[in-house]
């Protein structure tokens, strides 16, 4: 299981010190982080490292309360607080087909603060995450501090953005060494070739704050990203879109979309890949969500789904019995992610294509 750094109270200057307050905890915010932790306080002015820290997290804690300071009088001004673990060897996660060509995603996913300034007013509640994706791509995306489902990251869309970015490294060191790999998802590969003339089209189903098509549109190029979700996440998806840098030719835009009423005329061309990531954990929306999927295929037959999915009730195998009654049919991998104390935790990726039976 993943942890990620909460700020339970965003940084402010309280009497002339940076005061906050963190948790180290699951996705789910279900379970906290129970070994111990170094933790690095980097304190920055324009993108300027000005103040430095260090302070441990102790395998019994449940939260942790930070002070800096006091500043010297000239650092009162608008800052940053970035809250990251101590140089942990990363741990690989790894492909189970393709265990050589992993990045690395860490135990413990560090934050970044918004902008607090002198007035004693607390920073906004959002957090930055940083996601090193293969191919020295950088993903940053915002989320919120709260506990809303929609508004922040999830395990399977931290993992999608990394299955993606080695999918695309593996299929470019191919082309490089003019061989082919044994490809575990042939039919995604075939989507993502970049010897194409057209830009493919990519919706985004559940898009949260839009990690997995960001993240796609930045190292894929000559794609058009749709990301949809409900109108919640609009505030803190747009944010998001507004900061990225696209790969060339290609774009992100997010539109409202609830899978209960898909519209007929969503794309003007047909969609090359529908990405799902991390939304069949609610056993009551799987019916509307294949019923979606379903009717989004039927206007681009030749559409391939990539769902990616952490297993967390029984109840969620559901979706694969939905998914084949609907006529799809698909090839699984999957993924580690590292966990506490060495173990680690599977992502499952499908590719569902339809069956041309049906
Ligand atoms: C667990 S989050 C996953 C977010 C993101 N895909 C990720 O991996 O980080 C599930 C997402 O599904 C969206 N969702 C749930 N029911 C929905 C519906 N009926 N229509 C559209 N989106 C829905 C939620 O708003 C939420 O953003």
């Amino acid at each position: 299981m993943v942890y990620y750094v909460r700020f339970l109270k965003t940084p402010r200057i309280q009497k002339g010190s940076i005061t906050a307050l963190i948790c180290i905890t699951t996705d789910l915010g279900d379970a906290f982080l129970a070994e111990d932790a170094d933790l690095v306080l980097t304190v920055e002015k324009d993108k300027e490292v000005v103040y430095k820290s260090q302070i441990k997290w102790n395998a019994y804690n449940r939260e942790l309360p930070i002070t800096l300071g006091p500043l010297p009088v000239h650092l009162i001004k608008t800052l940053v607080l970035k809250v990251d673990a101590e140089a942990e060897p990363p741990s690989k996660s790894k492909s189970i087909s393709e265990p050589d060509l992993s990045s690395s995603i860490p135990l413990i996913v560090g934050a970044i603060s918004a902008p607090f300034g002198p007035q004693n007013t607390p920073a906004a509640k959002l957090v930055q995450r940083t996601i090193n994706a293969p191919e020295a791509v950088k993903l940053q995306v915002w989320e919120e501090t709260g506990n809303s489902i929609a508004r922040h990251i999830w395990d399977a869309g931290l993992a999608t953005v990394v299955y993606l970015g080695e999918t695309l490294q593996r299929m470019s060191q191919d082309v490089k060494r003019n061989k082919a790999t044994k490809s575990p998802l042939p039919a995604l590969e075939k989507v993502l070739t970049t010897s194409r003339s057209s830009v493919i089209q990519v919706v985004e189903l559940g898009a949260g704050c839009g990690i997995v098509g960001i993240g796609l549109a930045q190292m894929l190029s000559n794609c058009s990203v749709l990301l949809t979700d409900l109108p919640e996440v609009e505030e803190i998806i747009t944010r998001n879109i507004n900061e990225t840098r696209p790969a060339n030719v290609s774009s992100v835009r997010y539109q409202n979309l609830d899978w209960e009423q898909p519209p007929d005329d969503l794309c003007s061309q047909p969609i090359a890949l529908i990405l799902v990531s991390d939304c069949t954990y609610n056993a009551d929306s799987l019916p509307v969500l294949v019923s979606c999927l379903d009717r989004l295929v039927r206007t681009s037959p030749e559409a391939i789904i990539l769902v990616s999915l952490k297993r967390r009730h029984e109840s969620e195998t559901v979706f694969f019995d939905l998914m084949r009654s609907a006529g799809f049919r698909s090839v699984q991998d999957s993924m580690e992610l590292p966990s506490e104390h060495g173990q680690v935790d599977e992502i499952e990726f499908y590719c569902y294509s339809r069956d041309v039976r049906v």
